[in-house]
């Protein structure tokens, strides 16, 4: 039987691996690791849509010369003929594979998985639970930028509530001793977020002239069935423009998990602003992913 590490949350790792991941990261940017995977069978088992990391990962699998499947989930019998998703994952772990890779609409669905399975299961992002690969991109972003994270202010934009991001971003910055700002309306931002190092403002303006970096969120409006304040409303209150931005410090940056929605929680002069950090992000999230399969399947 193989070793059975999987990552459903960043709390998956201990202190050590997280930084173990994030050296391995610097090391595959700095030179290809080759191929650590090399017919290592990987599914990746997508039920929601995805741009990111989906693809992402299919580059990370094959660039560290995985064999790699994709199964859509209406091709699987899943869908139609009564088998369960751990019935599922037994058969795909008695057929030689070691990875899988899912995204669902359920909390708890890839951990149902990781239950059952004889390998190896990554959580690429649950509902509004949690999505520990964006977490380790943001993070590998924010630390090449900034080296240690401890003392350095970080603010969270927007529909938190809903946004697996910012769960697993919190616990990760939580981790790493930074202070975490969470701004937004009531109805994005329950008081009960406050904790040691995180605070919750709804003043964005008043937040923009502390921070060392700034996390915008997308509005998750598959979440939820109506919007709890208009969208004008929300752009005088919480969009990122041109004023905003020459309120922050030179040295701050900005980044979004993406997708981000123009007009709503941006407009274009952030993606012309010097510290417009997203594509830094997704490039880093291939070799990122790359660090965390060859951590899982090959341990260090
Ligand atoms: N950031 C992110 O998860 O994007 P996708 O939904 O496109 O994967």
């Amino acid at each position: 039987m193989r070793t059975r590490r999987s990552l459903i949350d960043l709390d998956d790792l201990k202190a050590d691996e997280l930084d173990y991941i994030l050296a391995r990261t610097d090391e595959f940017k700095k030179s290809a690791p080759g191929k650590l995977l090399d017919g290592t069978a990987c599914a990746n088992m997508f039920f929601e849509q995805s741009t990111r990391t989906y693809a992402s990962f299919m580059l990370a699998e094959l660039r560290l010369g995985a064999h790699v499947v994709n199964l859509h989930p209406m091709n699987l019998s899943l869908a139609t003929k009564g088998e369960t998703i751990e019935d599922t994952a037994i058969t795909l772990g008695a057929m030689g594979f070691s990875v899988l890779v899912v995204r669902h609409p359920e909390a708890g669905f890839p951990k149902r998985i990781a239950e059952v399975f004889d390998g190896h299961v990554v959580n690429a992002g649950d509902a509004g639970h949690a999505h520990p690969t964006q977490a380790l991109l943001d993070i590998y972003t924010l630390r090449e930028e900034f080296g240690s994270l401890r003392g350095r202010t970080v603010a969270i934009v927007g529909d938190i509530v809903h946004s697996r991001v910012a769960h697993s971003l919190i616990r990760g910055l939580h981790r790493l001793d930074a202070n975490v700002i969470l701004v937004g309306p009531d109805a994005f931002l329950p008081p009960d977020y406050a904790s040691p190092r995180v605070s919750v403002e709804r003043d964005f303006d008043a937040v923009l002239p502390r921070i060392d970096a700034l996390v915008l969120l997308r509005i998750q409006r598959e979440r939820f069935d109506s919007m709890p304040i208009s969208d004008d409303e929300y752009v005088a209150s919480y969009r990122l423009d041109a004023d905003r931005l020459a309120r922050m410090s030179n040295e701050a940056i900005v980044m979004h998990p993406g997708p981000y929605n123009r007009g709503m929680e941006l407009d274009d002069s952030v993606l012309e602003f010097a510290g417009w950090r997203y594509a830094t992000q997704v490039k880093h999230g291939v070799t990122v992913r790359m660090a965390l399969l060859d951590f899982l399947v090959n341990g260090r």
